[in-house]
């Protein structure tokens, strides 16, 4: 009763700073933090690769490679398993966003306010700034997974190739480095854009805040409660999910000539067979894999049928 009351007498100012909207959804959050994880490896494995004299005080050399590439396989397929195991119309109503320009995008471009104005143009669920940042990580994503693919399989492509492969790669790396630096400092350090950390880690944001920095943002209705049904379905929707993804990573490996000698190449090529078909020798992926093939199809059969029965695609 006690508690009621304090609501009531509250002044109307000091509620509105504690109400809350979501912000992220479950999906959309484990999709970003998929995605920076496994960043994170691949930039730290990558630089000590790539710095001589990091590399010698630290060596492993082999078992870093191991890591920049499983990373990669996560970095990669993960955000899109986590898409279609979770609620993938969030998702795809961020794509929308980021892809939506309007004059006022334009205008807060010239004039990027972090800390918002009375003149600042009004910005929707994410700003212009926000909207460049995640089309850089699409396009980044792409370009280094097709520099890394020719790097990882250094031995099928000819060397002039393989050079400007490992140029652009490294070069990207810097360019990812300095723009995650940005990100970093406005997600953590910034005073006027810190509070977002709040939505990306646990869904919510301050209202006021919300209303200050994206007025244009029609906050999305609360998310379904967490239930062990949809739990299960989405762990099993997950690790088909991973099973085909290697599948398709090997039916690259068959048009490569790839061979299976490194650890993460050999696990992919086992985790793809149909179980007991796997060849005993692990160099040669051949087109007899075929078994394989099935394999992928009678998975991707099982995935459909139970997200055509999920507890709630919305979860
Ligand atoms: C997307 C998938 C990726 C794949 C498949 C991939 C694959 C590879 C491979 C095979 C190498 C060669 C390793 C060796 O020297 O033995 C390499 C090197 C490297 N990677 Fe990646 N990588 C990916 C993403 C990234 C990302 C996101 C970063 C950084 C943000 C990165 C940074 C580097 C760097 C700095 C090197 C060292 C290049 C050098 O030797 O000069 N990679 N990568
Ligand atoms: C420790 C590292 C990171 C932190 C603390 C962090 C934090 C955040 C936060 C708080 C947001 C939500 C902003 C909002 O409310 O609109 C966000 C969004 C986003 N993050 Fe990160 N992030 C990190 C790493 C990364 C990495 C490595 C990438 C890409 C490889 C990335 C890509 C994105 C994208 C594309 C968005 C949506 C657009 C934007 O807000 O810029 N993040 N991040």
């Amino acid at each position: 009763m006690e508690r009621n009351l304090s609501l009531v007498l509250q002044p109307r100012a000091s509620l509105e700073r504690t109400a809350t909207v979501l912000r992220f959804t479950r999906t959309e959050r484990a999709v970003h933090w998929v995605h920076a994880v496994t960043f994170l490896a691949l930039l730290t494995t990558g630089l000590i690769l790539s710095t001589s004299v990091l590399e010698g005080l630290i060596g492993h050399r082999a078992l870093l490679r191991e890591i920049h590439l499983a990373s990669a396989f996560f970095f990669v397929f993960g955000p899109g398993l986590v898409t279609r195991a979770g609620n993938r119309v969030a998702v795809q109503d961020d794509a929308r966003a980021f892809d939506r320009w309007s004059g006022d995008d334009a205008r807060w471009l010239r004039h990027p306010d972090i800390s918002p104005t009375p003149r600042t143009p009004p910005q929707g669920k994410f700003n212009a700034g926000q909207k460049l940042n995640a089309i850089f990580t699409v396009y980044a994503t792409f370009a280094f997974g097709l520099t890394g693919l020719i790097l990882w399989q250094n031995r099928r492509f000819p060397y002039p190739v393989v050079t400007q492969a490992n140029t652009i790669h490294t070069a990207l790396a810097y360019i990812a480095l300095a723009v995650f630096l940005g990100h970093l400092y406005l997600a953590v350090i910034h005073p006027a854009t810190r509070h977002a950390l709040r939505g990306m880690v646990w869904g919510r944001v301050r209202a006021d805040w919300a209303r200050h920095h994206h007025p244009a943002w029609t906050a999305i209705a609360d998310e379904a409660p967490l239930s062990l049904r949809g739990v299960a379905q989405t762990a099993i929707l997950l690790a088909l999910g991973l099973e085909i993804a290697a599948l398709f990573t090997r039916v690259a490996f068959i048009f490569l000539g790839a061979n299976a000698t490194d650890a993460v190449t050999g696990a992919i090529y086992r985790w793809s067979a149909l179980p007991g078909t796997l060849s005993n020798t692990p160099t040669g992926v051949h087109l007899l894999d075929l078994t394989a093939a099935l394999w992928a199809g009678f998975l991707i059969l099982v995935r459909r049928w139970i997200l055509a029965r999920r507890a709630d695609p919305s979860a």
